[in-house]
């Protein structure tokens, strides 16, 4: 497992802490290194191949120039960082999580596509790229969520609004965490059996829903996997999110110099993808 002291200071972290000694040393692991070897248990059928994921993307790819660059800021496993520069585009994918960065770089190699990969949090891209630098910035998969309440969150869209070029995009996609909050506190556990390299697992997600909306919440993801002597090797970590109600999303995209150009929010939807652009 892999610790980052980058972690203690920014989001995409979990609260797993150890302490050694006087004064104590606090080891925070990074969220999601946990769940690396399970991941693509995660991801929906669709979006498994670069191709599929860039799919999913929709007609956005089409509008962007021949030689735009592409910032994909919580990368993942790389499927739509890796699909959009078999495109031809140049694209940069970033993590806080190294071992995603890593599955990144191992996908690109996979695909012969160049990729810059690199470990670097929200916070931290200012001091590796210039401002105005990316034509299409995109942190898809619910991955906001992780920004630590509403000034992570403003920080967090501060950093993308400011890497945008003048005619850029913003694309997020997320829960519609209204209705996560109303089902409440509760464990889901998929209806189906999933199937990744030739092995089935069951997929567990576990919701802790606080009270106050900008409270700390945690969601434990297990990952049991089934193997052929009937043995079970569950994969499980707990991480923290922060939802937000979509008015407040598109309130702080404004504050970050945003205007939404194209929205799918919907109450009844389970997920939203908002398209924005500097105002
Ligand atoms: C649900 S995953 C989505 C990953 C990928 N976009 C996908 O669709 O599969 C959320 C990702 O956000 C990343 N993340 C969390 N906090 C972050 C931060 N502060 N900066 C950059 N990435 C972060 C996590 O490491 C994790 O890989």
């Amino acid at each position: 497992m892999a610790f980052s002291e980058r972690a203690l200071a920014s989001g995409g972290v979990s609260g797993v802490r150890w302490c050694f000694g006087a004064p104590a040393i606090e080891v925070i692991l990074v969220q999601y290194e946990a769940l690396l070897d399970v991941y693509d248990w995660l991801i929906p059928d669709a979006k498994l191949t670069p191709q599929g994921s860039v799919a999913a993307l929709g007609d956005l790819v089409r509008t962007l120039p021949a030689d735009a660059r592409v910032l994909d800021c919580s990368c993942g496993t790389g499927q739509l960082a890796v699909g959009l520069a078999s495109l031809g585009f140049d694209v940069v994918a970033t993590e806080a999580s190294a071992g995603m960065v890593g599955r990144t770089r191992e996908l690109a190699d996979e695909h012969s596509v160049p990729l810059q990969a690199m470990a670097a949090a929200w916070d931290d891209l200012p001091d590796h790229f210039e401002s105005s630098t990316f034509d299409l910035v995109i942190c898809v998969g619910n991955s906001l969520c992780h920004a630590q309440g509403s000034a992570g969150r403003m920080a967090a869209l501060s950093v993308m609004s400011g890497l945008l070029s003048p005619q850029g995009l913003l694309v997020l996609t997320s829960r519609t965490w209204e209705l996560v909050r109303a089902a409440g506190t509760r464990m889901d556990v998929r209806d189906h059996l999933v199937r990744r390299r030739g092995q089935d697992a069951v997929v567990v997600y576990s919701w802790q829903i606080a009270q106050p909306w900008d409270q700390e919440h945690h969601l434990e993801i297990a990952v049991a996997r089934l193997g052929p002597d009937g043995s079970v090797l569950t994969t499980s970590e707990q991480l923290s999110f922060w939802p937000y109600r979509y008015e407040v999303l598109v309130a702080e995209l404004r504050s970050a110099g945003l205007g939404i150009v194209e929205s799918t929010s919907d109450p009844a939807s389970d997920v939203c993808r908002v398209v924005a652009a500097l105002a």
